[in-house]
């Protein structure tokens, strides 16, 4: 692959996942280069519409030029928290027959030194997807308590050498500040005592750093907050889009891909607890409509093929989850 490009994965289950409609309207949160919102676009009629979302720059810089040569598709930079404001913005709350969530880093944000997100190049310690908004990493690193810093490495990264590696940060930092990739991650290969088969020993640190710095998980749970309510919620009488089970009716698709279980822990979580509803205190007869399930889950997680996996590693961990909005 080269620089600059992101091959997306689980495409053609995500098209299948969002059961498009010709004349649907949809919404790419994740629009990163743009992989699935082509994918899409190439399954919708003239009427069909696309909304993409991002907050890199350089993804909504793509996703501009894609706006200009097709007018069915608009780009909007954004954090997908604020999917719902930008919907209201747009006039398609409630109206929307597919939301797709591809989640984590573009191999372009990954593959260029300048953002800081790679341990295997030299660049400055950013790792911002919107390197317009917040701290950088190395700003954080800079006053981060080390009880902060512990907790970070061990909830976000799952490294069990969270404490020598926070201890290393502190003691390195009053040297000289730690302000490159290549600081951070020889101050890991230090620390941790032991390496891992085929991964280098700053990849957990960096993972960490990097969900905190974007603030990743409190971003998909904001998001999936709104999900509901942007999804079309259709009555029966509307039933029977592409793709609907016979005799059910076709809300709007929810399709998320996580790629560490961090992600979908909380994806599968959400899902469940929508399509449970309301829930009221042990014996208290409820009805079916009074516990309102606002979401039905759509089959099992896919996972990728073995031959996407072979053809594209990065799929190896992603994990596609799909619900429908119910009326
Ligand atoms: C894995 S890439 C998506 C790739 C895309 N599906 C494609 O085919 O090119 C994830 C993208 O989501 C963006 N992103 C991640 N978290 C975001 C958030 N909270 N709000 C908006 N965009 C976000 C990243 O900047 C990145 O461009």
């Amino acid at each position: 692959m080269t620089h600059g490009q992101h091959q997306p994965v689980l495409v053609e289950e995500c098209v299948e996942a969002l059961a498009l409609r010709p004349d649907g309207l949809y919404l790419d949160a994740t629009f990163g280069r743009g992989g699935h919102s082509r994918a899409i676009l190439a399954r919708l009629g003239p009427a069909g519409r696309l909304l993409g979302i991002d907050r890199d720059p350089e993804a909504v810089a793509v996703g501009a030029v894609l706006a200009r040569q097709d007018a069915r598709f608009t780009m909007v930079q954004a954090s997908f928290s604020r999917a719902a404001e930008v919907a209201g913005r747009y006039g398609v709350a409630g109206r929307i027959d597919g939301l797709l969530l591809d989640l984590g880093v573009s191999s372009p944000q990954l593959d260029d030194p300048g953002r800081g997100f790679s341990f295997s190049a030299d660049g400055p310690l950013d790792m911002r997807m919107d390197p317009q908004t917040g701290e950088s990493a190395a700003q954080w690193l800079g006053h981060a308590s080390e009880a902060d810093m512990v907790s970070v490495l061990r909830e976000l990264g799952e490294e069990r050498y969270a404490g020598r590696i926070a201890r290393a940060i502190r003691h390195a930092r009053l040297a000289r500040p730690i302000l490159t990739t290549r600081a951070l991650a020889a101050l890991c290969e230090a620390a941790v005592p032991t390496r891992e088969p085929g991964k280098h020993p700053a990849t957990r640190t960096f993972q960490a750093i990097r969900i905190y710095i974007n603030r990743e998980l409190d971003e998909l749970a904001a998001c999936l907050a709104q999900v509901c309510e942007l999804l079309a919620a259709r009555d029966g009488e509307h039933a029977g889009g592409a793709g609907a089970a016979p005799g059910t009716t076709a809300g709007g698709r929810l399709a998320v891909i996580s790629f560490h279980s961090l992600e979908d822990r909380i994806v599968k979580r959400f899902i469940r607890d929508q399509a449970r509803g309301e829930q009221f205190p042990r014996g208290v007869p409820v009805t079916a409509d009074r516990s309102n399930p606002k979401l039905r889950p759509i089959g099992k997680a896919i996972h990728a093929s073995p031959k996407e996996v072979a053809a594209n590693p990065r799929s190896r961990s992603a994990v596609l989850r799909v619900a429908e909005r119910l009326p």
